[in-house]
Formats: structure tokens, C-alpha cells, sequence
């Protein structure tokens, strides 16, 4: 049989068990599942390439507790942290994951040198800077999975409320993955159509609302553990637009150098993907009141980061 690019999901827990299922049933990659949880990497692997007769693909999804499978790898997607627990400090689940992200760039770069990084655990902005710091690639293979996410339930709530097909909506959502996200409806459109010609501004602005609170939402229908099939699709998209190489433009947070007068800072921005990764920024006309807000998001991303550096100094 002939070699398939290797992907390694890092993390096999609910987003990353269900990124491992979404790429197994592409039928064109081996998938590397791997977690610190003994037994659940080997036992989802398994799971999920028994589906592989049933479904009629022939991926190779290997489990594991170690990296050395991982050699190799094209892309990895890193899904792996904790939640959360009951008395826990935003600041102690940020040094927690990053710690987590830190080791598990280190051990995944030392093997897999050309590999191109989707960071998933959250904070999402703040883990792809931990990861730029400590992996040495250069910001066109370091890219934060989040735009795609919070577009899609945007998108979602659109087709919805004007009963039209999910895929014939665009929409566009920049900035951090967190409370000052900034969804675009200037660049929200229906086959085309500005969304602000079919339905009224109370209504769009509700769906603005909304799509913030687009996380939350479903953390409070589900008790325990957050969203993971958006996501999952979401980081799988963005897997095939680099092997695809696509070019297509995917909102994304990646490291800004100047684009909308941003400097160095990782922030959710529309990004040209592709064989490459993160190809290019692409530099849409915002308003001053988009770039504020653009702004005000940058710099909750900028707290964020110094944090992380104070608390891994
Ligand atoms: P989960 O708790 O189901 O899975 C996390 C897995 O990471 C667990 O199986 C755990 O054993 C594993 N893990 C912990 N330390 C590890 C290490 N050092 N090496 C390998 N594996 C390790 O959580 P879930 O729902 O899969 O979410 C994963 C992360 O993704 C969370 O941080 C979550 O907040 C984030 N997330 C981000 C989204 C985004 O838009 N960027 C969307 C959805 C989730
Ligand atoms: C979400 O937006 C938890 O970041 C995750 O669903």
C-alpha cells in the first residue's frame, strides 16, 4: 500500500478522539493518536480502524503513550490539556497547559522536524505563542485553530434564522479566541448578498452575541467538557487545506508582524492557507471601529501572553 502523510493528533480525548475519527474516514492520511491516559490512545485507535470496514477506509490510526510513531509527521494537531477543576485559577490552568503544550512541542519538533503545528488547547492564542517560543518554526508552520470555529457558528446562526443552506453563508471572525472575538458582519454574506440587507441589525447583532458566547453556550447545555465536533471539523478543514494545499482563506491565529498594525502579537486574522501553512495574511479593509476592535482584542491576547512568559519564567 503506499505511504500516506502522517498527521498526529496529541490528545485523545474528546476533540482529539473525534479529529482522529474525521481523518481516518478521509481515507488518505495514517493518523498518530496520542495521549498520557494509558490505554485510551491504543483503545480509541483500535475503535476507530474497526469502523474502517464498515466505512471503507483503510487509514492506519495507531494509539500510543510515546512519540517515537510520531516521526515523520506532516501536520500535528495539539488538542491535549486539562480543563478547568473546581477551585483552579484561570492563571494555574494557563501554566498547566502550557507546561503541557511545551513538552509536547519539544518532544513532536524533535522528531518531526517540517511539521506544521494546528494549536487547539486553550487559551488558544496564548498556547500558540507558547508553542512559537519554544518550537523555533517559523510562523508560517505555528497556527491556532479558533476562526474557522467561531465563522461556522456564525455561519450556523445565519443559515438558521434566514432558513438557507449553511454553505451558501460566509462569515468572517477575527481576533482572540475569547470574549473579545470580533465576528465581521461586513464581510458576512448569503450567495453573496451583505446579511445586513436580509435581516435586521437587532437580529444580526443578537448573532454577533451570540457566536461570542458560541463556547459557553454549549458548555452549559453539556455539564461537563466543551464543544468538540465543530472543532474537530474545524481543525480538520484546516488539515486539508495545507495537504490539499488550498489557498484558501481560513481566519486563523497566527503571528501578526504589522498587518492591521499589529506587531507580534498572535491574533485570529484571515490567512491564505495552504502546502506552506499560514501563507500568507490576507489584509482586508476594516473600518476604524473594526480595527478598534481588532485592537482591544490584541491586546487581551498581549495580557494573556505576558502571563504565560511570567509564569514559565
Ligand atoms: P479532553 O479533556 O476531552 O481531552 C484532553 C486530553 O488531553 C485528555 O485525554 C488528556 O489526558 C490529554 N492530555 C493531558 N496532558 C497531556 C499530555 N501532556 N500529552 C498528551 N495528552 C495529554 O478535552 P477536549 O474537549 O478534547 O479539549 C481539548 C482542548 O481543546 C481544551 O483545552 C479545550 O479548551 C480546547 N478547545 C479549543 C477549541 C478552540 O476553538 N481552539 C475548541 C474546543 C476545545
Ligand atoms: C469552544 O469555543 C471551548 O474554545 C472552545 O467551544
Amino acid at each position: 500500500m503506499m505511504t500516506r502523510p502522517k498527521i498526529t493528533v496529541v490528545g485523545a480525548g474528546n476533540v482529539g478522539g473525534t479529529t482522529a475519527q474525521r481523518l481516518a474516514e478521509k481515507d488518505c492520511y495514517d493518523v498518530v493518536l496520542i495521549d498520557i491516559a494509558k490505554g485510551v490512545p491504543q483503545g480509541k485507535a483500535l475503535d476507530i480502524s474497526q469502523a474502517g470496514p464498515v466505512c471503507g477506509y483503510n487509514s492506519r490510526v495507531v494509539g500510543t503513550n510515546g512519540y517515537e510513531e510520531t516521526a515523520g509527521s506532516s501536520i500535528a494537531v495539539i488538542t491535549s490539556g486539562m480543563p478547568r477543576k473546581p477551585g483552579m485559577s484561570r492563571d494555574e490552568l494557563l501554566a498547566t497547559n502550557a507546561k503541557i503544550v511545551k513538552s509536547v512541542v519539544t518532544e513532536l519538533v524533535s522528531r518531526s522536524p517540517e511539521i506544521i503545528l494546528i494549536l487547539v488547547t486553550n487559551p488558544l492564542d496564548a498556547m500558540v505563542h507558547v508553542a512559537r517560543m519554544v518550537s523555533g518554526l517559523p510562523k508560517s508552520r505555528i497556527i491556532g485553530m479558533a476562526g474557522v470555529l467561531d465563522s461556522a457558528r456564525m455561519r450556523t446562526f445565519i443559515a438558521g434564522e434566514l432558513n438557507v443552506p449553511v454553505t451558501d453563508v460566509e462569515a468572517m471572525v477575527l481576533g482572540g479566541h475569547g470574549d473579545t472575538m470580533v465576528p465581521l458582519p461586513r464581510y458576512t454574506t448569503v450567495k453573496g448578498q451583505p446579511v445586513s440587507e436580509l435581516m435586521s441589525k437587532e437580529k444580526l447583532d443578537a448573532i454577533v452575541k451570540r457566536t461570542r458566547d458560541g463556547g459557553a453556550e454549549i458548555v452549559g447545555l453539556l455539564k461537563t467538557g466543551s464543544a468538540f465536533y465543530a472543532p474537530s471539523a474545524s481543525a480538520v478543514a484546516m488539515v486539508e487545506a495545507i495537504h490539499k494545499d488550498q489557498k484558501q482563506v481560513m481566519p486563523c491565529a497566527v503571528l501578526c508582524e504589522g498587518e492591521y498594525g499589529l506587531k507580534n502579537v498572535i491574533v485570529g486574522v484571515p490567512v491564505k492557507i495552504g502546502r506552506g501553512g499560514a501563507e500568507e495574511i490576507m489584509e482586508y479593509e476594516l473600518t476604524s471601529d473594526e480595527r478598534a476592535a481588532l485592537e482591544t482584542s490584541a491586546n487581551a491576547v498581549r495580557e494573556l501572553c505576558s502571563t504565560v512568559d511570567r509564569l514559565m519564567a
